[in-house]
This record gives structure tokens, sequence and C-alpha cells, in this order.
């Protein structure tokens, strides 16, 4: 069925879960991850993110309608997201494609650009009825990069007393937070910032997000999960995972490796909602 990010993350919270955030660049990937929630019985969030526009692959017009369609028939609770949008406009036109999560990511702008483009955001949701989500801090990179190449990444985690004054200010549902993960690949070991985590945690009122969740140990996903991460962005390893089930093997057609694919990425998925969800 589905609900909205709010509504989701409610759900996180009383169960003191994370719901796991996966992308959605083509129907194979859609189809994996609610093929995975819906076995394990697990809610679930699609995201739509606009940098895989940006590579190529499906439009937000040619897939939102899908998920949209995917998640009403769906057995578990999804929300439909949008993940990184970096404009104002590609976030509204989402909107009106009926996404019932959107995140507005001011994070490469000017503090108070992204405290008022935010807030603006917030006012548009409020139309259609869809929950916000938005980034203080930085990951340094998006989607699609590798991590681990920053020279000094704690001078760009998130701030905790600008945390809570972004939160106030500008009315979201949920905050993403920079405290250690990356986006892409690691290249080598993330150590995240669980004294930072904590602390946004005491003064933040909305549940955390954690973006960069591939490749985070699985004691390190139950330590973010106890200090308010309700939300965790995963996609990298889903992707590499469905990759890794079609290298170096030769299939007579097309449809085949899509289903190879799929179901290595179903596998992949599977075994990060089990975790994010506590179950064994
Ligand atoms: P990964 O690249 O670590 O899978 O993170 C995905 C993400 O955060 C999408 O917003």
């Amino acid at each position: 069925m589905l609900v909205t990010l709010k509504e989701i993350l409610a759900i996180a919270e009383e169960r003191k879960i994370a719901v796991g955030s996966f992308n959605t660049p083509n129907l194979a990937s859609l189809r994996a991850i609610l093929a995975a929630a819906e076995e394990l019985n697990q809610p679930v969030i699609l995201m739509h993110a606009q940098i895989h526009e940006e590579m190529g692959l499906c439009t937000m017009e040619e897939v939102a309608p899908i998920m949209l369609t995917a998640a009403k028939k769906a057995s578990v609770p999804v929300c439909v997201h949008l993940d990184h949008g970096t404009d104002v406009d590609y976030v509204k036109r989402g909107l009106e494609l009926g996404f019932t999560g959107v995140m507005f990511d001011g994070s490469a702008l000017p503090t108070e650009e992204n405290f008022a483009k935010t807030k603006e955001v917030v006012t548009l949701a409020k139309e259609t009825g869809a929950s916000v989500e938005a980034e203080i801090g930085s990951m340094g990179s998006r989607e699609g990069g590798n991590a681990g190449d920053m020279d000094n990444p704690e001078s760009i985690y998130t701030d905790p007393d600008a945390a809570k004054r972004f939160v106030d200010e500008t009315g979201i549902d949920a905050l993403a937070c920079a405290f250690g993960t990356v986006h892409g690949l690691y290249l080598k070991e993330p150590k995240l910032d669980f004294a930072r985590l904590e602390k946004i945690d005491s003064l933040v009122s909305v549940p955390l997000v954690m973006h960069g969740g591939s490749g985070v140990s699985e004691e390190d996903y139950r330590r973010v999960i106890s200090l308010g991460v309700a939300k965790i962005n995963y996609y990298t390893y889903m992707a590499k995972a469905g990759a890794e089930a079609i290298n170096g093997k030769t299939f007579g057609q097309y449809h085949e490796i899509v289903k190879a694919a799929t179901e290595a990425m179903k596998a992949d998925v599977a075994k990060a909602i089990r975790v994010f969800s506590g179950l064994k």
C-alpha cells in the first residue's frame, strides 16, 4: 500500500528499525526491491534519484507511474520517494507526479539558500500531502561517485546545532545527516562519527536518514538505528550484486541477463532489509 515518508518513518520509529530505501533506475531494480520487501513482509521505500536520470537511466516521468502503481498493489507499506532532488522545479514536478516523499538536497548551496529553498519545498509538498527530507552538512560525493577520496571529511559533516536550527526553521519531516558514510564504493573502511549522530538525535525532533548505506558493517547498522536513524539509503552494493551475477558469464538472450541480475539484486536487498529490520 502506498504511504507517505512520514507514515513509513513512524512505523520504523515505533518498531525501532530502519526502513530500507533503495534506488529504482529501471524496472529490474524496482521488481527486485519489492519482491524482497514482500517476501520479508517489511515496509520499504522506492527512490528515483535525479542523478540517475542525468546519467541516462529512467526519467522521472517514465518511472514514477510504474513506482506508484507497484506501491499501491504491494502487500507492505511502500513510500515512493524522490532522492536528491537538487533543484526546486524538479522536486515540484515530482510532487505533481504523486511522489509521497521528496528529498530536497541543497547541501551544496550556501547555508541560507539551503534553508530558503528547503522551506519553499516544504510549502509545495503541503499542497500534495507529501513529506520532505532535506540535508544539512554534506556527503562529499553524490551517487555514482567513489568514496574515500576526500582530504578532510569531518569539515563537511553535519553540525548538530545547525541541524536543530535547520529542522526547526524549515519544518522538514526527516533529516539526512553526514557523519562518515559516503555514496558509492568504499575505497577504505567507513569510520562513522557516532558521537555526532547521538548529539544530532538528542537535539532534533524528526527521524534521521543515513545516506551511503552500502558497505557498512552489520554492527554499525544496528548502532546507527539505535541512535535515531530510521531510513537507510542503499543502492551501490545492490547494483554491484546485479553486475556480479552476469560478469564473465555468457547468456543467449538479453532477458536472461535481466533475470539473473534481478534475482541477485533481490537477494542483496533482502539481506539488507533483514539487518535493518532486526530479523534473524
Ligand atoms: P550507496 O551508494 O552507499 O548505496 O548509497 C545510496 C544513497 O545514499 C542514495 O541516496
